[in-house]
């Protein structure tokens, strides 16, 4: 049986390159031939030319003597000029500016972040295509149908009309049609994506003309969700994230900006919080960052959703003495899920007073980029009245009403600041707490309370920790004396432990097991990044290319046109591939198989039983 299998891998070898979109689109069809790309291409937006400071660039000599040096070896190179490029600033976005950013980063990623295909081909070969009589792409004509609007830029869920056309003829015609400028900016991250970088450094070229693509998401919300008070991460590793999301056509960041451990948000108003809450002066988030943050994740169609978690998960005892309970206390297993423990008191006209303040002073700041705030409500314990004097009791009965009167509070609220809320899961399944039904209601739990919200009516995300916990499986953080405790735990798994691999994230929709009447209440899904154990240094090889499986089961589906499940060895080469030009522009994600599996067809490093 040796024989047939290796004639049919090198007959694939012997094909063109597989048209290795991330995530694949829609419908797509490519054809063979080869056409190079270069500075003189003449880019249209609805009729007008678009002049690309970046092809500007391209044409002085410090850029051409870049470009001349080639450094296989360099994986990651900066984005020096990319970023250089900046839009207006401000929350009065112009559709032209959105689609600028995009041509600037996409001839950026073509030109100077371009990939050389070495390690997806077979060692040795020699995989440049003669440009001497290629053709070449002359024009690029992006037409959007319809108007953006101030909603455009802070939709709900499913509101933005992402779908797009793309066209690249064999003559070298590119076209792009679009109803919204969003959409334009997922089909130039799909152009990127049709382009190779020349081992001479001079040129870029395609192979796959000509091109024909119909592309729109299934599922409307897909998200990253990031804590940054476990540990506190630098602007440059939010908007790096954000990059990646755009990359891979993800739209939503969720900051999980607060927790006990530390609150890192600065809210002039109440200027104890960071002072106190904060790890270490500076590591903080002024106001000014967090609309920098926005509007950059805008440019890039992307919506942050912020989230300041509670009434649990709240650490502002020392800023604010006597709005919380259980602070800190021992043992912190009666209260909490990890140290230290800290809730809002129920029923306490002070703590409302305190979120209306905090409400008035942040909100306002971020309607004008964002749809949703976050409440949080994960883990909360009854048991953190036991601990108020004006309570002394953990009596649900009692105190339900108390925790609806509080959450009715901060929604109401965040509704009166012209957003809508979002929570955790325990607020409406185990608080038994009514919300709205355009309250997004985020789950956690597994698949039988996605399908449980989505019967009842509510807008879920799916978050199941047995999928998309991209923390977990790396072991415990926490610590424990020799003896009974740390034979029971030995060796030191973590609660939601294996890892996560893309194989199995690859493997999940957010509709599985939801009966099909409820699965048009399944918004999408989110990947938490909870960062007890990441900061800087891990972010990136732990975020990717693993969000980029969930991406492409949220944008395309598990399953392909014939409505048979992908498989891992048609998605493995094109992540793979992803992974590679995410690291052409700066993303560090991890290898998902060893390099001799890359360069060789994919039937080589296929686990047969
Ligand atoms: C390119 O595609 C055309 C049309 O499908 C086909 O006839 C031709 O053999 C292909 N050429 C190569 C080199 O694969
Ligand atoms: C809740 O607060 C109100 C005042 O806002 C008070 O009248 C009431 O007694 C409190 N309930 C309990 C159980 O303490
Ligand atoms: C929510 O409702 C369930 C089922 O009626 C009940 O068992 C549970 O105690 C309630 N939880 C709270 C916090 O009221
Ligand atoms: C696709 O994969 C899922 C999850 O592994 C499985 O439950 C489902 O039956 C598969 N569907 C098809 C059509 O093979």
């Amino acid at each position: 049986m040796l024989l047939p299998k290796a004639v049919l891998a090198v007959a694939a070898l012997a094909i063109s390159p597989a048209s290795a979109i991330w995530p694949v689109p829609k419908s797509i069809s490519t054809g063979n031939l080869t056409l190079s790309i270069d500075q003189t291409v003449a880019v249209t937006y609805n009729g007008e030319p678009v002049r690309i400071s970046f092809l500007d660039y391209l044409m002085t000599p410090p850029c051409r003597e870049y470009l001349a040096e080639t450094r296989l070896s360099d994986q990651t190179q900066q984005l020096s000029y990319a970023k250089g490029y900046a839009p207006p600033s401000g929350a009065n976005f112009k559709s032209k500016d959105i689609v600028q950013g995009g041509l600037e980063r996409a001839f950026s990623a073509i030109f100077q972040q371009g990939l050389v295909p070495w390690m997806l081909r077979a060692r040795g070969s020699d995989f440049d295509p003669n440009l001497d009589r290629a053709g070449r792409v002359s024009k690029l004509a992006i037409t959007q149908t319809e108007k953006d609007t101030k909603e455009t830029f802070r939709a709900v869920a499913g509101a933005v009309d992402e779908s797009y056309s793309l066209t690249v003829s064999a003559e070298g015609e590119a076209a792009i049609e679009a109803a919204s400028s969003i959409g334009v900016l997922r089909a130039l991250e799909t152009f990127t994506q049709l382009f190779y970088r020349h081992s001479n450094g001079q040129a870029s070229y395609t192979q796959l003309a000509p091109v024909k693509i119909q592309d729109e998401p299934k599922f409307p919300y897909r998200g990253v969700h990031l804590d940054v008070a476990r540990h506190w991460f630098e602007i440059e590793d939010i908007k790096r994230t954000i990059d990646g999301l755009s990359m891979n056509k993800l739209n939503v960041l969720h900051l999980h900006i607060t927790d006990t451990q530390s609150w890192p948000l600065e809210i002039p108003a109440l200027p104890k919080l960071a002072e106190k809450g904060a790890y270490a002066k500076g590591l903080t988030y002024s106001p000014d960052e967090i609309a920098d943050l926005y509007e950059y994740a805008v440019h890039r169609g992307v919506q942050i959703i912020m989230e300041i978690d509670m009434p649990g998960h709240v650490g502002i005892e020392e800023a604010y003495p006597g709005l919380t309970v259980a602070y800190d206390k021992q043992p912190y297993q009666l209260y909490c899920a990890q140290p230290p423990c800290g809730a809002f008191k129920l029923n306490d006209t002070k703590v409302e007073d305190f979120l209306d303040t905090l409400f008035d002073d942040l909100l306002p700041r971020i309607a004008p980029y964002s749809a949703y705030f976050h409440t949080g409500g994960d883990e909360y314990k009854p048991t953190n009245s036991l601990l108020d004097p004006a309570l002394e009791t953990d009596d649900v009965a009692v105190l339900q009403p108390m925790l609806q009167r509080f959450l009715s509070h901060a929604h109401d609220k965040i509704v009166d600041h012209g957003l809508l809320p979002m929570v955790w899961e325990e607020m409406v399944l185990e608080w038994n707490a009514t919300v709205p039904k355009d309250t997004i209601v985020q789950t956690w739990l597994g698949e039988a309370a996605v399908g449980e919200l989505a019967a009842a009516g509510h807008k879920v995300i799916d978050s199941n920790n047995a999928f998309y916990y991209l923390d977990c499986g790396r072991g415990q953080w926490l610590d424990f004396d020799n003896g009974n405790v740390w034979q029971a735990l030995y060796p030191f798994n973590d609660w939601c432990s294996p890892t996560k691999s893309w194989r199995l994230i690859y493997s999940h929709e957010p509709t599985d097991n939801v009966p099909e009447e409820a699965q048009k209440n399944v918004l999408g899904g989110e990947l938490p990044v909870w960062t007890e154990t990441i900061d800087t240094t891990s972010l990136d090889s732990l975020v990717w290319p693993r969000a980029g499986a969930a991406a492409e089961v949220w944008w395309s589906g598990r399953t392909d046109a014939q409505g048979k499940n992908r498989t891992l060895l048609s998605a493995r080469p094109r992540l793979g591939e992803q992974r590679e030009r995410m690291l052409q522009r700066g993303i560090r994600g991890t290898p998902i198989t060893q390099l001799w599996c890359e360069m060789n067809d994919v039937s080589r490093c296929q686990h047969d039983e």
